[in-house]
């Protein structure tokens, strides 16, 4: 009772709809402003939604009012006229008739407008702003659809008993695939650390120290270049199982993302379930890629065909003539090839359990059985020409762990980016992150990649040849 009559609780403002006749507190944003002389409208904008808030002539305040200037406003829930009703608002058969305003903080003039979808502002200034770009709905939409997305993930493994367990960023530079960011150590001078590409090696010895079910939404990092599909840092929902064969993996994402689609974005259609399946080969003939867009109808926005690509040749000729992985030197080659590969033979007819996740043309996820036995992997390192003792010096942890009771194992990692970008039917992964890196790899708001003080370059032993560090 003593609540109700000396605080008043904040209600947002698509619950309005609820309160017809009540008197209400809401807070938010002008999202919009239409000044009538004795009448002020303003269309106030929280997460949930907008509404119509109506300011009489003795309303003290509302002239002043600007777009994005942060408010409280009191007053009673009313329905509007038919006359005046908006059916394209959630709220628009109401509007509040304020009694009180409160400003709790003016704004600048805005660099750009908020109110719409904004694919054709400049990027650079969208992201300069991001948390001005932030605020429009497409973008707070697409927050929101990522967060369902991930929360469902949780729920969907923690039922069949996988364990989320986090892994350093702050790891070991390793032969992988991309290039390394690196981080210099301050203890150990001239010694560094790398950002991990991916989990795969610590998912691995997670398999080796028992885990058995192992799942992480991931940040990887890779010094690549920045495209739509590509970010210098960017999410996985990177998985691991142990004693479990290629059927095992495929069909367990295969069943996730189905319950995906028809829960989040039941609009959506999956063109065939089971997700067809193509040999690389096939793909290539047919497709002329390993990631075939095989949508019947393209230009049907709501139509998803997911299809598995596997049986890719394990390694690939390098430009100086010797071999290298087209995948992932942690695989295991399909059980008909493992002898080949101990022997070192038939190279280039050698098939990897590597099996591909393809959605409307984008990769969106791969992963393979691994060689749960050291000569296997001893024998892929071998292959790429890596003397014996490079093998030990960047593997050794490896080879030791397998040779410590390792089980059978394999896993997958999704391109969680992607995933949610298809699902909101944008055009690029950027449209889905809330802080991306813009095409060059930096960061416009932060002013990142910056230079640093003289100071902390010497502190960690180092010296620029180009000397544009801060003095
Ligand atoms: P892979 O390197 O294929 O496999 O990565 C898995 C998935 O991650 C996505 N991806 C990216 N997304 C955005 N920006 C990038 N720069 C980027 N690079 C990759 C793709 C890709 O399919 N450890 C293995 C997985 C495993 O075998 O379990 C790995 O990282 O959608």
């Amino acid at each position: 009772m003593l609540k109700a009559l000396c605080i008043m609780e904040r209600t947002a403002v698509a619950d309005i709809v609820n309160k017809e006749g009540s008197e209400v507190e809401l807070s938010g944003w002008v999202h919009a402003r239409r000044d009538h002389g004795k009448l002020v409208f303003i269309d106030l904008r929280d997460r949930s939604g907008l509404v119509q808030v109506v300011f009489g002539p003795d309303a003290a305040g509302a002239g002043d009012l600007r777009l994005e200037y942060v408010v409280r406003v009191k007053g009673i829930v009313q329905k509007r006229p038919p006359k005046l009703v908006n059916e394209k608002m959630p709220t628009g058969h109401f509007e509040v008739s304020a009694k009180e305003l409160a400003i709790l903080n003016p704004a600048e003039p805005l660099p750009f407008p908020v109110d719409e979808p904004g694919y054709d502002i400049n990027e650079e200034t969208r992201l300069s702003y991001r948390y001005l770009d932030l605020r429009r709905e497409r973008l707070a939409r697409n927050l929101a659809l990522r967060h369902r997305i991930v929360k469902q993930i949780r729920d969907f493994l923690d039922h069949r008993g996988f364990l989320e367990v986090e892994t350093p960023d702050l790891t070991k530079s390793t032969p992988e695939g991309a290039r390394d960011f690196l981080v210099p150590s301050r203890i150990k001078q001239g010694s560094f650390y790398a950002l991990p590409q991916s989990p795969q090696q610590y998912k691995q010895l997670l398999m080796v120290a028992g885990v058995e079910k192992y799942f992480q939404i991931a940040r990887c990092f890779r010094d690549e270049d920045t495209r739509g599909d590509r970010q210098p840092e960017f999410t996985q929902l990177d998985l691991e199982m142990s004693f479990v064969e290629q059927e095992d993996v495929m069909r367990l994402n295969e069943e996730l993302l189905i319950e995906l689609v028809r829960t989040i974005v039941p609009r959506k259609k999956i063109q065939e379930i089971p997700f067809p399946r193509l040999t690389y080969r096939e793909a290539m003939e047919r497709y002329g890629t390993d990631r075939p867009d095989i949508r019947r109808d393209p230009n049907d926005p709501d139509l998803l065909a997911f299809c598995w690509v596997v049986d890719f040749p394990f390694f690939e000729k390098t430009d100086e003539g010797g071999w290298t992985f087209t995948h992932n030197p942690f695989s295991a080659p399909k059980p008909e090839f493992m002898d080949d590969l101990l022997h070192q033979r038939s190279i280039p007819d050698i098939l990897t359990t590597q099996y591909d996740v393809v959605l409307n043309g984008f990769e969106i996820g791969g992963g393979s059985i691994r060689n749960h036995r050291a000569a296997a992997l001893e024998a892929v390192f071998g292959v790429m020409g890596f003397a014996k003792d490079r093998i030990r010096e960047n593997f050794g942890h490896m080879l030791k762990a397998l040779d410590s009771g390792a089980p059978p194992h394999g896993g997958i990692a999704w391109g969680l980016d992607r995933f949610v970008m298809l699902m909101a039917g944008e055009p690029n992964i950027r449209e889905v992150i809330a802080f991306p890196k813009s095409g060059d790899g930096s960061d416009p708001m932060m002013g990142s990649p910056s230079p640093v003080d003289k100071a902390q370059i010497d502190e960690l032993g180092l010296e620029l040849k180009q000397r544009n560090a801060k003095k």
